[in-house]
Formats: C-alpha cells, sequence, structure tokens
C-alpha cells in the first residue's frame, strides 16, 4: 500500500504518462497517427470515408449542411440503424457471434446471437406494428437492463418510431412530464426489475404517471419479477409475451432519412424542466461506430462491457448502438455492483472473458472504498483496455484502475462527452495516445474544441476558460424537442458559432485537455446530470416550504452530493424528520439520484438585489471555503448568519 500511495503522490506532482504499450500500439485498429491530420485537414472526407463502411439503402448527396446552428449530415442518404446494427452481420460469421451477453441480477444469464438479436428485434417490430404504431410515433421506454430494452429501442429504429428511454430510476411523475413532452402513443415496460436484491416496482410507476397522460394507448409489459399480474388493465396493457406470439421473424427495415429522428433522450439542463435532446439516423450511427470502433478499438473477439444504464446516453451509443453497429459482443448487466458481493463486476468479467471494460469514475472510488480484495478474487487476465466516462477522474482513482484492475497492462481511456453530443469526443486514441491520468487527452479525430475565456477568446497553453465546440460534429444534437429556441438558447448564444459545453477545463502545454466539471447549475451527481432547479422545484412542491436553493458539493465518491438550503413556512417547525420527509418529497418527485444528501434550514437565501440565489456562496459554505466576493448581495448579514448556522450544525 505505501508502494502504492508513493506512486500516487508521485503522479500528483510528477505528471506521469503513459505511452501505449508497444504490443498494444502495434496490434490497434487506430494505429496510424496520420488519421489526426487527415481528419484534421478535411473532416467531411473523413466522416464520409467512415459512413462508407455502414449499409446506406441510398447514399447521401451531401455530406454536411451547415447553417449555423443547425446541421445536417449525409444529406439525402437513407439507412436504418437497425439494419446496419443487425442485418448487416448476418451474412458472414458473425451471424452465430455473440451480440448480446446477458447477466441479470439474480444470476440468470443469456446469450444472443445475431441472428437471435435480429428475430426477437423483428418480432417485437411487428408487434408494435400491431399495436397500431406507426413511422414517426414517438414509443416511451421504462425498462430495467433486461434484453428486451435494447431490443424494443432495435425495433422502434426498424420502424422508424423515435424511442425516448427513461431510466429506471425515476419517478412517476418524471415519467409523466417526459411523455406528455413528447406526446408518446405506447410505453413499455415491465413488472419490475432486481436492484441490490429488491423488485423496482416499475410497472406501479407507470400506473401512476398514467393518471395523467392522454396520448398513451398502449403499454407493453414485460414479465421480469412476476409482481404485476394483478395490475394488467385489459384494453390498454399487453403482456410483452402475448404481444410477440405469433409475429413473423421478418420485418423489413424502414428506409430512414438520414436525418429523421431516432430517438429523444431527456437529460437535466439549468432550468427545473428536463430537455428532450433529439438526435437523427444518419449522423449519429456515424459517429458512435467510428468512435466505438477506434476508442474502444474493437477487435472480432473482444467482449466488451459497458456498465452503465441503457437510461442514460451512455448506454445507448456504447451498450446498444455503437458496438452492435460494428458487429461486437456487448454485455449488459442488470443490477448493482455489490450484490449478492463487492466482487460482482469482476465476477462478471471472470465469467464471460471481457477484453474492455467501461465504467464511470464515481465506481471506481467506491471500488477503491472497498479495497483490492474484491477485484483480487477473480481472474481480471481477460482486460486489456479499460475506459471512463462521465465526470473528471481524479488521478488517484485512475491510477487504482490502472494497476488494480488493468494490472498495469490495460490502456485506460478517459472520454468526455455529453448527452447532447451522441459520441465521445475528447479522449486518447488507446493505440496512439501517451496518456496522463486525470485528463481527456484530445479531440477525436476530426473533432475541433477548445479552451476560451469569457469572451469567447481561445486561452493560451496552460491556462484555464470554457470547452467550446467549434465545428459541427456528426452526431450532436439538432435540437431541443419542440423548443428550437431553447436550443439556440442553451447551446449557441453564449459564444457565436461556438456549441457551449457547460464545462470548465484546462489547456496544458502540450494541448491537453483536463475538464473541471460544470460551469452552470447543473449538478453531476454519481456521474448523472440533475440540475438544480429541478430539486429546487421539487422541495418547494412540498406544503412546509417557501423557498429552495440547492447546489453541488464536492463528494469523495460520488464527485458531487446535492446539498439543499430551505426557507420554511413560519408556521412549520423545523425538525430532523422534516428533513427526512423532504428527500422522501425529492425522491418520490423525481428521483433517488436526485435525493439530497443535507438539508440546511434558514430563515433567508444569500440573493442579489435583483433577486437572484447566489449559489456559488452557498457551494463555499457547504465546502467550508472561505466565502467569496458578497458585494452583489442584497443583505450581507444572510450569508454571515447561514455560515456561523451551518458551522454549528455539521460540527454537531
Ligand atoms: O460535465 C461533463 C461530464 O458529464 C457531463 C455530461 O453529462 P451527460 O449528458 O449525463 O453525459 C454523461 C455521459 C457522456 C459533461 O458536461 N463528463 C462526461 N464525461 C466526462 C465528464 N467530465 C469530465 N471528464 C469526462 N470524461
Amino acid at each position: 500500500m505505501a508502494e502504492v500511495s508513493s506512486t500516487i503522490d508521485a503522479l500528483l506532482h510528477e505528471n506521469r504518462e503513459f505511452p501505449p504499450p508497444p504490443d498494444f500500439a502495434r496490434e490497434a485498429v487506430a494505429n496510424d497517427p496520420g488519421i489526426y491530420d487527415r481528419a484534421a485537414k478535411d473532416p467531411e472526407a473523413f466522416w464520409a470515408g467512415m459512413a462508407k463502411e455502414l449499409h446506406w439503402f441510398k447514399p447521401w448527396d451531401k455530406v454536411l449542411q451547415w447553417d449555423p446552428p443547425f446541421a445536417q449530415w449525409f444529406v439525402g442518404g437513407k439507412l436504418n440503424v437497425s439494419y446496419n446494427c443487425l442485418d448487416r452481420h448476418l451474412d458472414g460469421p458473425r451471424r452465430n457471434k455473440a451480440a448480446l451477453i446477458w447477466e441479470g441480477e439474480p444470476g440468470d444469464w443469456k446469450v444472443y446471437t445475431y441472428w437471435d438479436l435480429h428475430r426477437e428485434v423483428c418480432r417485437f417490430a411487428n408487434a408494435l406494428k400491431s399495436l397500431g404504431v406507426e413511422k414517426g410515433d414517438r414509443i416511451t421506454i421504462y425498462l430495467p437492463m433486461i434484453p428486451e430494452l435494447p431490443i424494443a429501442m432495435l425495433a422502434c429504429a426498424r420502424i422508424g418510431a423515435p424511442h425516448s428511454v427513461i431510466f429506471g430510476g425515476f419517478s412517476a411523475e418524471s415519467i409523466r412530464g417526459r411523455i406528455n413532452d413528447c406526446e408518446s402513443k405506447l410505453i413499455i415496460t415491465a413488472d419490475g426489475g432486481y436492484r441490490r436484491g429488491n423488485v423496482v416496482p416499475l410497472k406501479r410507476n407507470v400506473d401512476e404517471a398514467l393518471e395523467e397522460t392522454p396520448t398513451i394507448e398502449k403499454v407493453v409489459v414485460v414479465r421480469r419479477t412476476g409482481t404485476a399480474d394483478d395490475l394488467m388493465q385489459s384494453g390498454r396493457d399487453i403482456w410483452w409475451h402475448d404481444a410477440v406470439e405469433g409475429q413473423s421473424a421478418k420485418c423489413d427495415a424502414e428506409p430512414m432519412d438520414s436525418e429523421d429522428m431516432l430517438y429523444l433522450l431527456y437529460t437535466s439542463g439549468t432550468t427545473g424542466k428536463p430537455k428532450g435532446i433529439v438526435h437523427t439516423t444518419g449522423g449519429y450511427l456515424v459517429g458512435v461506430y467510428t468512435t466505438s470502433k477506434y476508442v474502444f478499438d474493437l477487435k472480432e473477439d473482444d467482449v466488451y462491457w459497458c456498465t452503465a444504464d441503457i437510461g442514460w446516453v451512455t448506454g445507448h451509443s456504447y451498450i446498444v448502438y455503437g458496438p452492435l453497429a460494428n458487429g461486437a459482443t456487448s454485455v449488459m448487466y442488470e443490477g448493482t455492483p455489490d450484490h449478492p458481493d463487492r466482487d460482482r463486476f469482476w465476477a462478471v468479467v471472470e465469467k464471460y472473458g471481457c477484453t474492455i471494460l467501461y465504467t464511470a469514475p464515481t465506481a471506481i472510488r467506491t471500488f477503491m472504498k472497498w479495497g483490492e480484495e474484491y477485484p483480487e478474487r477473480r481472474d481480471l487476465s481477460t482486460l486489456r483496455l479499460l475506459g471512463t466516462v462521465g465526470e473528471p477522474i481524479n488521478p488517484e482513482a485512475w491510477i487504482w484502475y490502472w494497476q488494480n484492475i488493468g494490472q498495469g497492462r490495460c490502456p485506460v481511456v478517459d472520454t468526455w462527452w455529453q448527452t447532447e453530443t451522441g459520441m465521445i469526443l475528447v479522449t486518447p486514441l488507446p493505440g496512439l495516445t501517451t496518456l496522463k491520468p486525470g485528463s481527456a487527452t484530445k479531440p477525436f479525430p476530426g473533432i475541433t474544441a477548445d479552451v476560451v475565456d469569457e469572451n469567447g477568446i481561445p486561452v493560451a497553453p496552460g491556462q484555464g476558460g470554457l470547452l467550446v465546440l467549434t465545428k459541427p460534429w456528426p452526431a450532436m444534437l439538432r435540437t431541443i424537442y419542440g423548443d428550437p429556441d431553447r436550443y439556440i438558447e442553451q447551446y449557441w448564444s453564449r459564444f457565436p458559432n461556438l456549441y457551449f459545453t457547460g464545462d470548465g477545463c484546462k489547456k496544458d502545454q502540450d494541448g491537453y485537455l483536463w475538464l473541471l466539471g460544470r460551469v452552470d447549475d447543473v449538478i453531476n451527481v454519481a456521474a448523472h446530470r440533475i440540475s438544480t432547479m429541478e430539486v429546487e422545484s421539487a422541495l418547494v412542491d412540498h406544503h412546509a416550504v417557501v423557498e429552495a436553493a440547492s447546489i453541488g458539493r464536492s463528494d469523495d465518491i460520488k464527485g458531487q452530493a446535492v446539498v439543499a438550503f430551505v426557507t420554511l413556512k413560519d408556521t412549520v417547525t423545523p425538525s430532523d424528520e422534516l428533513k427526512v420527509e423532504l428527500k422522501k418529497h425529492v425522491t418520490q418527485k423525481i428521483g433517488a439520484i436526485a435525493r439530497p444528501d443535507d438539508i440546511f434550514f434558514t430563515a433567508e437565501l444569500p440573493k442579489t438585489r435583483s433577486g437572484k440565489i447566489m449559489r456559488r456562496l452557498l457551494r463555499d459554505i457547504a465546502e467550508g471555503r472561505a466565502i467569496g466576493d458578497t458585494t452583489t448581495l442584497a443583505d450581507s448579514s444572510v450569508i454571515q448568519t447561514l455560515k456561523e448556522k451551518y458551522g454549528e450544525e455539521t460540527e454537531g
């Protein structure tokens, strides 16, 4: 251990570098450094070259149509994502290759070959059609991590019905908001899913959500846990197994326009209402296909495991669409890493011989806390490449991952991207890039990113600022569903013609990018996005609350934790019970990921003269820092009182 900590110490102070292991570099899919220059010289030709590796019913007329800030890629082209992920692999040896290896939390498991997956997708696509689903209809999916989830997505893609997948941890109210925003016609759910040995009652949440969703006509229910047999409403609800019964195993893939919507995915922004991020067909597929291939160095015999939930964008792009478009074997696991024991992830790696593992820094920090004994119990010798995503990784966690999981042999790709970007944008290429722990390194070939100051001027090497993207990229969001103005305002109004990521970033002397976290009112909890406003609206919805402010406080494991400052009605007595009740209320309104770790009662919140809550000062208080500039406060005594009170409560 002493040796490890001295290595870490050295790293933090000496800025150690990790060049690609020579054997890895020799065999790497991307092993020619010229890829960067070629792509930079003519990005459109680079992306067109990648697009040609996919199947098109009709080729495109134009690679890029850029009417800032609206982009169209592969204009005039026709293709189908499900065809590219399945049919394209059926003629050759991949036909009988494992497409999906799935493991349920209780230990049940199943392998789908490409042939199997194609059959099940076709059968379900036909089932959807027989339930009245037509091209263009929006379909909501609220499923646990079971095979029916990617099958449903691919079936939707096959018939041209955009899906909106909702993470299984979201509440009934969150489901309702998302269904109503996109006027979804049908929802696919399960009776329940397994999580840490318990059943998550998905169907019950859906039933509650559907009390006020006028557009939903049908509910398809997968029978997973056997816990909703008495909840089926006749005429509206239909079991998945009944819906696919007797359906043909052939279903022609609908030729889609390159710019037709593939899916919608709701994510938190800086306001209380989640935004429906719109991803389209051609550019998105080219983006996730290319990055999966080069970043994860996919070879024919790899067993690739991304531990994300498909309810988030990482699962969409790098469990389902990217790997399957490459004809890879993608592993999917239903439950938590500590069930039945803390070695579950390593048991999965050992059992299926995973060669590539892609996970989040928050998970790595949790494994660090649990200790090395758990990975040591299992054979991890098949692993050859590791990845991280979702939040900045601290060098200490990077080194731990590299040493204890990669056993010093596996490059670690720290990949930066967002729901909006659809694809990885800043990342090492494992056979080419010298790694620096804690840095996502450089933009992917064909991507141009920069760090700018408040005025949009690029900063000098060694300086920090805001990360922006200076040119359109194939998988970029096209708009916010139903709200193009918000799309412009949110991403393109801060600097003219630059996409504003919302992330702080430092550029070092070698041009490496070091992501520093969000600079807006988005909190990143365990690699999941929550907006301060969402938490605040959930709190003020409670009858005891007058006003609330929430912030992200640095957290050793989760990156950030939600902390809320709450002003109660005069008639309400503050109590610990009330804190518990308020936390429960937020969980009910949004989901457990938004639950505040701590709640503080305060008679007043620090505000500017124009009434804006100064969350920055609340963060200073919560993190025990010296209070920053308070000159714009309407009443500076508020912050002093709050600080004293906070100190007393945390000491107590
Ligand atoms: O702040 C950045 C952080 O996650 C945000 C995007 O969150 P989301 O849309 O939920 O997508 C997460 C998975 C792609 C970004 O604005 N983030 C993501 N990856 C990294 C990261 N921060 C630092 N390093 C990363 N590798």
